[in-house]
């Protein structure tokens, strides 16, 4: 099996591993995480660009993540040395502080456990990965880009507050929904279902498979 296809999907437990990270030398992941949200995301490697830009919009919406009970957690197959130099680099020509840690993961073990090395993009680095990992452990979603294409910081906040608001109030959001916005009643399973949905007149009911409701606890 190649690394790509033992790559942990949703709905599945989020591996748990130990590492040294640059906030602590012996990480253990399942006691970090706590009861926390997390955004797990790889970088292919230290003293790039567009990773760094990456590290710093992290580090700029950490308070943000944090307002929502997440924690974020870095990787790539650098070293810890390498790490903490390129830290020190940002702090010292961008005046940024990386507030939360960064795996080094030099034998690739924990990338491979999370299928984060795609050998087709790079036999020797990681892809840029975000698992979105719930308070149980599991998780809830995936986002692959290349190489050469940074992430979008917004989007992953905006995914991770998408998965709280569906959990909180047992709905789904639509295209391009932001926080605050009508969410959709998920698609009926039975008639008495359909008929059930049908009757709601704070609802805007376009057809019973097709229902947006405000975000609030179901009645
Ligand atoms: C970067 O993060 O800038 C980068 C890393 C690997 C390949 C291309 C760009």
């Amino acid at each position: 099996m190649s690394e790509a296809e033992s790559l942990p999907r949703i709905g599945e437990n989020a591996p748990d591993f130990s590492a040294v990270t640059t906030l602590s030398k012996d990480f253990g992941f399942s006691a970090w995480q706590e009861q926390d949200w997390v955004v797990f995301f790889s970088h292919p490697a230290d003293f790039t660009p567009v990773s760094t830009t990456e590290l710093v919009e992290f580090a700029r919406r950490h308070e943000d993540f944090k307002k929502k009970g997440v924690k974020l957690l870095g990787i790539s197959v650098d070293s810890i040395h390498a790490h903490l130099a390129w830290l020190a680099n940002i702090k010292e020509k961008l005046g940024v502080t990386i507030p939360y840690p960064l795996v080094a993961d030099v034998d690739m073990q924990v990338a491979r456990l999370y299928g984060m090395i795609h050998p087709g993009a790079s036999p020797t680095a990681t892809v840029r990965a975000v698992f979105v990992i719930n308070p149980k452990r599991v998780i809830r979603a995936l986002i692959y880009y290349p190489l050469n294409a940074g992430r979008n910081v917004d989007e992953v906040l905006r995914l991770v507050t998408a998965l709280q608001t569906a959990d909180n109030f047992s709905c789904a959001t639509p295209v391009n929904w932001q926080e605050g916005e009508k969410v959709a009643v998920s698609p009926p399973r039975t008639v008495e279902e359909v008929e059930e949905r049908l009757s709601h007149a704070d609802r805007e009911i376009k057809d019973f498979y097709l229902t947006l409701k405000d975000p609030k606890p179901s009645t």
